[in-house]
């Protein structure tokens, strides 16, 4: 069906729709239900979460799931494991995953991917999301939806936007500067829109320049519908909406939310009764309603036959997704060669860390999935080891004790004061939780002394990557450094992994641990990964998606910035409807931006990541290609003894400049697999749009005449070659 007929039909069902069925349309009529048209058979839009796999089954109004045995489904490793492998075929096949499952489970609309700039190590959802830069967002979101979208379901690519914190999320009013707002917070989305095409965009709970971001003109109307011609459907978060009129005449499709009430949902009865009063034109709810059908239509939810079946839980997604996992791990350290250890060698092998055994695929919120299966590091070890190595675990340390929550956390989630349980409760401790945590450290080193193979694995867990929360610090919860510092001052050799969706400081013993590895949550198979990578089966080819400061005082954001944001007067509350306003005075300084500029030592740079292999990169250069791109060519050699992938990167700076900017910035990248002593040719390739910046008097990113710097690099630190070339 082409445009014109797309749109005629949608004209005619429009026509043909009363005024209370347009309205059941656009909004919710179920947690995860948009209202139907039995007579017109138009269906309700089926919604699920999220960015990791498709959630659970809940009943229409209840947020205690359904708790059939048919909803498990394949776990996949987090946007920020899927931002770590630097690899754009391995975005889009978790998508296809993703897409397939989706519609497998009967559903329509996927309520991710997650791509908010990471701007605070703080943010409780950071895990959720892929990096604190706009080009690796990019490049990554784009085949992620195409290959969701493929099964005919829709990619909901969330939250438009400047969600980049929990505290407070649904009354904090963001304050930005236009030029922060175009070239770290949007490019993500905008490439989403207009290269991935995605059907659905999920508007934020903060607000936007004092309006909420769901009634929000500039940012739905003015830019995402009239610059990037949107046409697709935005979806509120859940109880993100808080005007009837605002939001009706706002660009907003369909309201959702957390409570049952669906008929008195702000676009429900209330708004029926506005228009009915002549207080809102009819014509912009025909205008939701037009945008729904279009977003069935694509997705062939209209038809009567013809439309992908999907499927979950295949073994072809658990390998999809495990290959993924292997990518995403980062070898952060290896001094000595410590890694990989040799199977054949570890008669007796130590695990220590309650991140050995947790599993994590049932947390963190919204996000969290209810997995088929998932391997721990421990079994996965074990399994791998099989029974010539004795492998023992100590705990080493315990989390906090909660108590039985009495309704679903998402219930409340939008209720005053109601998310500050849980952070009590991570945080709290008393006598008898010291004793127990010095006990097992206790119990722990004694053994790693006696022990000539010990691997730790520790970092947080879904109390501190979690929705509706974020950390006040980036030290490691449960007494963990002190536990580490002991071990390796009995057991030097030990290697130490940290299991996180979000920065730690590792300073307390960074230096002294020979071997140190990373890994974000990667989903079904993380443990089996995990031991591939210790144990040599796997090469490790991750590279960090975002920088590791030393502390969260240390970003930009705090340094420049405001985080969490300041009270609001009474008047300034009224006004705005909300609470607390955060002002990004750090601007365009967000994550390498920031530290590089302002020379901050950080443990360990954006683009960071070792392998098991070495390699040596060749002579630069910079040709013209058609259409006024430039070709970055190099070649890169693996000059070790195992074969391995390298992920290049391609940086862009001016240093006489009269603007202010980064010292460089991430415009390119390529993942490379070579066999031991082969040798490839990389071809990276610069648009104009690697050398622009955005003018704010201009209102468009323009490019200032002079020469540039390119760099060629391994990690932001680590430049290989540098070459000055002069654009126009
Ligand atoms: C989250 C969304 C999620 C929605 C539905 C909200 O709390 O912010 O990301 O999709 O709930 O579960």
């Amino acid at each position: 069906m082409n445009k014109t007929e797309m749109n005629e039909r949608i004209r005619e069902i429009v026509g043909q729709l009363t005024l209370e069925e347009k309205v059941r349309m656009i909004h919710g009529d179920a947690l995860f239900y948009s209202g139907d048209v039995e007579r017109l058979h138009i269906p309700a839009v089926h919604m699920s979460d999220g960015p990791m796999g498709v959630r659970c089954e809940f009943p229409r109004a209840s947020w205690i799931p359904v708790g059939n045995s048919d909803d498990y489904v394949t776990y996949c490793p987090s946007n920020s494991a899927i931002a770590a492998t630097w690899n754009p075929e391995l975005a889009y096949k978790v998508g296809q995953v993703l897409g397939e499952e989706t519609r497998g489970r009967g559903k329509d609309m996927i309520l991710g991917p997650g791509i908010n700039i990471k701007r605070v190590p703080a943010n409780g959802r950071n895990f959720e999301y892929m990096s604190e830069d706009p080009h690796l967002i990019s490049e990554l979101v784009v085949p992620l939806i195409e290959g969701i979208q493929e099964s005919d379901v829709a990619a909901c690519v969330k939250h438009f936007a400047l969600n980049n914190q929990e505290t407070e999320r649904l009354w904090v009013n963001v304050e930005i500067d236009e030029r922060a707002l175009r070239e770290i917070y949007l490019p993500g989305f905008e490439a989403a829109v207009k290269k991935g095409n995605a059907h659905a965009i999920m508007g934020a709970y903060n607000l936007m320049r004092g309006v909420h971001c769901c009634e929000n003109q500039e940012l739905l109307g003015e830019i995402l519908r009239k610059e990037w011609k949107f046409d697709g459907v935005i979806v509120s978060d859940w109880s993100a909406v808080h005007h009837t009129k605002a939001a009706a005449e706002s660009p907003l499709d369909i309201e959702m939310s957390v409570t049952y009430d669906f008929d008195d949902y702000k676009m429900a009865r209330p708004l029926l009764e506005a228009v009915r009063k002549g207080e809102v034109d009819e014509a912009c709810i025909d205008e939701k309603v037009a945008n729904i059908l279009r977003m069935m239509i694509r997705p062939k939810m209209l038809e009567a036959a013809g439309r992908k079946a999907g499927c979950y839980n295949t073994p072809e997604h658990r390998e999809k997704v495990r290959k993924v996992a292997e990518e995403a791990i980062i070898l952060l350290k290896n001094e000595e060669d410590i890694l990989p250890l040799q199977p054949e060698q570890t008669k007796e092998l130590l695990i220590i860390g309650d991140n050995a055994e947790r599993l994590h695929a049932l947390g963190g919120g919204s996000a969290e999935i209810k997995a088929l299966y998932e391997i721990s590091p421990l079994m996965g070890i074990k399994s791998q080891l099989g029974g010539n190595t004795k492998v023992t675990f100590a705990r080493g340390y315990c989390v906090s004790p909660k108590e039985e929550a009495e309704v679903n956390w998402q219930e409340t989630s939008t209720e005053e004061g109601a998310m500050t349980k849980l952070k009590e409760e991570r945080e709290q401790v008393s006598a008898e939780l010291m004793e127990k945590r010095k006990a097992l450290r206790e119990e722990a080193v004694n053994l790693a002394q006696n022990c000539e193979n010990v691997i730790i694995i520790a970092g947080l867990n879904h109390d501190y990557d979690v929705e509706g929360y974020d950390r006040d610090t980036m030290e490691l919860p449960y007494e963990q450094d002190l536990l580490i510092e002991e071990v390796l001052k009995v057991a030097p050799n030990a290697v130490v992994v940290m299991r996180a969706g979000n920065p730690v400081s590792m300073g307390k013993w960074k230096d002294k641990a020979k071997a140190i590895v990373w890994e974000y949550y990667s989903g079904m198979e993380a443990g089996n990964v995990l031991a591939g990578i210790l144990f040599g089966k796997v090469n490790p080819s991750g590279k960090l998606p975002e920088t590791i400061p030393y502390c969260m005082e240390d970003c930009g954001a705090i340094q420049l910035g405001e985080f969490p944001g300041r009270a609001l007067t009474e008047e300034e509350k009224q006004r705005m409807d909300a609470h607390t306003t955060v002002e990004y005075k750090d601007g365009i300084y967000v994550g390498y931006r920031y530290y590089e500029k302002y020379q901050v030592p950080v443990q360990f740079c954006f683009g960071h990541g070792l392998s098991y292999t070495a390699f040596t990169y060749g002579d630069v250069s910079v040709t013209k290609e058609v259409g006024n791109a430039l070709a970055v060519t190099f070649s890169i050699k693996n000059v070790g003894t195992v074969a391995g992938m390298e992920t290049a990167q391609v940086y862009v700076g001016k240093k006489e400049s009269n603007v202010d900017r980064p010292v460089k910035e991430l415009k390119g990248f390529k993942k490379v697999f070579l066999q031991p002593g082969e040798e490839k040719k990389v071809s990276i390739s610069l648009s104009k749009d690697a050398f622009t910046y955005y003018d704010v008097k201009e209102k468009a990113f323009v490019v200032e005449p002079g020469t540039y710097q390119i760099y060629v690099a391994r990690s932001l630190d680590h430049v290989e070659k540098v070459i000055e070339i002069p654009v126009s």
